[in-house]
């Protein structure tokens, strides 16, 4: 009998979980149904100030102009999610400071990774940068920028190799 393959589960962190990773979670839903893989998929807050809310609506309108529906209830990340996921992505080098932080054995700290260096075609980007103090401009470079590194992970995902 073949061995039961693991389902690959992936946790989106962003500071507030109402901008950059419930759309990073909404696309990466979208390319995964879209590929065929059958991924867990989830986000998570740093903070818990928007424990319970929908994304931000500047973050909604931004993700319906491009074709996806935002609408991952915002939680706060704890340890345990350490355990539940094989994969941790920081939208900015503070989020992989709090994230480094939390994790309490090295194993937890080796399934960190940082969300920018997926991109490929926005060279020299080096963060998901916080568009909530920004305008609709900053909602639609994040989003951009969150689509490029979900297309990378999708592929290498595909075509197997280590993220
Ligand atoms: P996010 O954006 O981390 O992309 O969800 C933020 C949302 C809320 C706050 C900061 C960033 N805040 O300070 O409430």
């Amino acid at each position: 009998m073949d061995k039961p393959t693991h389902k690959l589960s992936l946790l989106f962190i962003c500071l507030g979980n109402i901008c950059r990773s419930p759309a990073a979670d909404g696309v990466m839903r979208k390319l995964a149904e879209k590929e065929g893989l059958d991924l867990t998929i989830d986000s998570a807050a740093i903070g818990s100030w928007h424990i319970g809310s929908l994304p931000d609506s500047r973050m909604r309108a931004c993700g319906r102009r491009h074709g996806y529906d935002f609408s991952h209830r915002a939680r706060q990340v704890s340890p345990a999610d350490f355990e539940r996921f094989d994969l941790v992505f920081g939208m900015d080098e503070q989020n992989l400071a709090d994230l480094r932080r939390l994790a309490s054995t090295p194993e937890a700290k080796a399934k960190i990774r940082l969300m920018a260096d997926f991109l490929t075609d926005h060279p020299g980007q080096n963060s998901i940068p916080d568009p909530y103090y920004g305008d609709e401009a900053d909602f639609e470079f994040a989003l951009e920028l969150i689509e490029d590194a979900a297309r990378h992970i999708v592929k290498r995902i595909k075509q197997r190799k280590e993220l």
